[in-house]
């Protein structure tokens, strides 16, 4: 798994996969090879490239190698000052304000498994091979050193790499950057993937050819943000889901970031990614570490499909809570978008007990149940019950909800603090503010300086005690604004540059000790929806609200988008009103669980409100979502078309022993007359046969509006007060819709396609005829039966 040879070149080598590294004469590590394996070999030298005479008006590093310059090499660890004109990955600057530095070989360790990275998150080794490699460098000038470390998961094709920063001068020194990767590929014949978006539009897949110049993405917002994922993939200009190369990096990093790529003059194309060094600094004392974050990377030749499986085999085996890896989770209610602020404790039960005869397993209360919060603009902090609201606490609620059968689950957003609260009156000086310039506020909050201790104790006690009161089973943990008004009264003035990534620290110093002492209690994270959507939250909460928006039609996309990087154990997808809260879209109820059963099922609407059709589909769509729930939380995951260059999105989920799969089937809008359609399944046992059936739906026969005339023997008028008639049979009728039946064989399914049953035409309709409409879907289940 990593081997060094006696050139001085280190292997690490996956299943599938070689990372090469080599020791230039100028002692400089240089990045050789990352790509398919290739065998262990005594000499590597074939894959390094030198100059024969001078690069040009390229500056030489140093008289005792020839034409050898920093700027044409390829690099694990880029800095400024010696030749290198790239974006440095590290940048330090020392106590007489000198900023060069230039990082030299000096020894290596291996080891087998894996250390810990305290105080942040991290991949560790399960029961799998995992090797470790530390190479320290060295400056030659200045006693610091630079510590990469790497380990590499051999089943899971997954390299990591972090870097540690060693004071050991007697002075301080202050790093300025210090990117966690950094690699020189030789050329630019790439694209770039990354997920780009917004409040309600998160993970949109953005893709663009590689120029000369320098793109990054970040974040500046204390999050790591919808504006862009920690995430970028490096692929082939014609890669698909099942061919070509990519290379996929994702930072295990919850707050700013920064992930870079650079194609130089000489096509030397860089990537780096770590804390976004923007308005970050940290002074490191004397004979003290400083540890970046890890970056996870894979690459794949098999197209797309296969770089996101072993991110998501990664997640599932490697990096999330053990105690949640592949424990089924609850089907759950939450009641949010049902009531908003506005409940009391017999609202909240007749909308548990409704829940519970439909089928679900827990009772979410969201926001609102303490001391005096009727809207968004109070009590952040105070972590109290409102007695008028819940008169008999969260201990009396909790009981009533465990009485009816189900368990019971909080939300919180323990990061922020509002200025009307105890807590404000009492710590003013706890929040991130600057004394001399009025708070910009964000959904009427503040921020509590998670640098501070203090702060971090007060917020372990208080909830710890919630968590207890409410016997609480799972906790929705919320953050909803972004920073401003960047000042820390705990840290000294020269320490400020700091906050960014300290509060990052103070995070997860918290959330690391409530995950320890509340084992059993699921941890769903959540920022505005898909705001903090990142590795680092899925370290301590296997499970993150993907976005406030639950349109299947916005919602195909943004789980499209995230299956790139996550797995569906991770994505939390709830079945929410029509019209949707979001975009005010008409749907059906079909579509709406059709999209949010690939995942982790939850349902947030007034369950009050539906009408006897809906009650009945959702029974049927929980029955379903409990027979599949393996497959739909754990199975393997498959694209086969995008919604971002297709009118439609057509995935599906493939149990480990191939012996069943859902496939789903979405539409953005109804073409006229459309074709006929083919799919091309995947991940099949192409020898086995099996039995492809739809799922059970029903269509509220409301949607044929007046031609229901052609199927009834009287006149049913469709408007005004006489559509009664009408509205009482869709009501009441479950209409089914078109139910298709195959036997076959995974190859035929797979290479052949499954060809589906024609949409409606407007020239007819029967038992044979799919009525998709517009965001309308379909689920097929497919089981082997030979
Ligand atoms: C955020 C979350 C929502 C909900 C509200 C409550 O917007 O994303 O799901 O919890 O906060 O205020």
């Amino acid at each position: 798994m990593i081997y060094v040879n006696n050139n001085n070149e280190f292997h690490l080598s996956t299943a599938n996969t070689s990372y090469i590294m080599k020791v230039l004469k100028s002692n400089h590590l240089s990045h050789l090879y990352y790509g398919r394996r290739i065998k262990d070999r005594n000499d590597y030298s074939n894959l390094y490239r030198s100059y024969a005479t001078p690069v040009g008006n390229e500056t030489d590093y140093s008289k005792k190698c020839n034409n050898y310059s920093l700027n044409v090499t390829n690099l694990e660890i880029a800095t400024y000052g010696k030749s290198d004109y790239g974006e440095p990955s590290l940048q330090i600057e020392m106590e007489d304000n000198s900023r060069v530095s230039d990082f030299l070989y000096q020894s290596h360790i291996i080891y087998e498994g894996n250390k810990q990275l305290i105080g942040l998150p991290h991949t560790f080794q399960n029961e799998d091979k995992v090797e470790s490699l530390e190479i320290t460098l060295y400056d030659q000038i200045v006693d610091v050193y630079v510590v990469l470390i790497y380990k590499v998961f051999y089943d899971r094709d997954i390299i990591t790499r972090s870097m540690k920063i060693i004071n050991g001068e007697s002075s301080k020194i202050k790093i300025e950057k210090a990117m966690s990767l950094n690699i020189d590929f030789e050329n630019n014949n790439y694209d770039l993937i990354t997920l780009e978006g917004k409040w309600i539009r998160e993970k949109h897949i953005q893709k663009q050819r590689l120029k000369k110049g320098v793109y990054y993405i970040n974040s500046k917002r204390f999050t790591s943000s919808a504006d862009h994922n920690p995430f970028m993939c490096l692929a082939d200009i014609d890669v698909t889901e099942d061919y070509g190369s990519c290379y996929g990096f994702a930072l295990i990093y919850s707050g700013n970031h920064q992930g870079l790529v650079e194609v130089n003059p000489h096509n030397r194309t860089r990537i780096q990614m770590g804390i976004n060094p923007f308005d970050f600094s940290w002074i490191l004392d004397e004979k003290k570490e400083f540890q970046t974050p890890e970056v996870i990377m894979t690459y794949s030749y098999r197209g797309l499909g296969d770089m996101s499986r072993n991110f998501h085999n990664a997640i599932n085996y490697n990096l999330i809570p053990k105690q949640w890896q592949f424990r089924k989770r609850p089907l759950l209610y939450n009641s949010w978008e049902a009531v908003y602020f506005d409940f009391n404790e017999k609202k909240l039960l007749k909308l548990a007990k409704m829940a519970k005869e439909l089928g679900m397993e827990l009772f979410v209360l969201d926001d609102g149940w303490f001391k005096g919060r009727n809207d968004d603009t109070t009590s952040l902090g105070d972590w109290i019950e409102d007695n008028k609201k819940l008169p008999n606490g969260l201990a009396g609620l909790s009981s009533k909800i465990n009485e009816l059968g189900l368990q019971f689950g909080i939300w919180v957003e323990p990061e922020m603090i509002s200025k009307e609260s105890d807590l404000y009156r009492r710590h003013p000086n706890w929040v991130i503010k600057l004394d001399n310039r009025e708070s910009s506020l964000g959904r009427n909050q503040l921020m509590l300086d998670m640098a501070n201790p203090n702060v971090i104790s007060y917020l372990y006690n208080q909830l710890s005690s919630v968590f207890k009161r409410g016997k609480v089973r799972y906790v929705k943990w919320d953050m909803n604004r972004s920073v401003t008004d960047i000042y820390s009264s705990y840290l000294p003035k020269h320490r400020q540059k700091e906050l960014a990534h300290r509060y990052i620290l103070g995070l997860y110093d918290l959330i690391g000790r409530l995950k320890n002492d509340f084992e059993d209690i699921l941890f769903e994270s959540c920022a505005s929806g898909g705001n903090r959507y990142d590795l680092g939250m899925l370290y301590y909460m296997p499970q993150t609200w993907a976005s406030d928006n639950t349109d299947p039609g916005e919602r195909m996309n943004i789980q499209y988008g995230s299956s790139l990087l996550y797995p569906l154990s991770t994505l939390g997808a709830h079945v929410g009103s029509n019209p949707s809260h979001q975009v005010l879209r008409q749907n059906n109820i079909e579509s709406r669980f059709n999209v949010a059963c690939f995942g982790l099922l939850g349902y947030e609407l007034n369950l009050n409100n539906l009408s006897n059709f809906e009650k009945k589909a959702i029974k049927k769509q929980v029955e379903f979502y409990k027979k599949h729930r393996k497959l739909l939380q754990f199975g393997t995951f498959y694209r086969i078309k995008s919604p971002f260059n297709s009118n439609h999105a057509v995935w599906m989920v493939v149990s480990k022993d191939k012996d069943e799969a859902l496939l789903g089937y979405y539409q953005k809008l109804q073409e006229s007359n459309e074709n006929l359609e083919t799919v091309k399944l995947k991940g099949l046992d192409k020898n086995a046969s099996y039995h492809l059936e739809s799922r059970e739906q029903y269509m509220n026969i409301e949607r044929f509006g007046e031609l229901i005339n052609d199927y009834v023997p009287f006149n049913v008028k469709t408007n005004g007060l006489r559509g009664i008639v009408h509205k009482t049979i869709s009501d009441n009728y479950m209409f089914k819709n078109d139910v298709q039946k195959i036997d076959t064989f995974g190859d035929s399914l797979m290479y052949a396609g499954f060809k589906l049953l024609q949409q409606f035409n407007g020239a007819g309709f029967n038992e044979n005829v799919r009525y998709i409409g517009d965001f309308g879907s379909r689920i097929y289940y497919i089981k082997r039966f030979q």
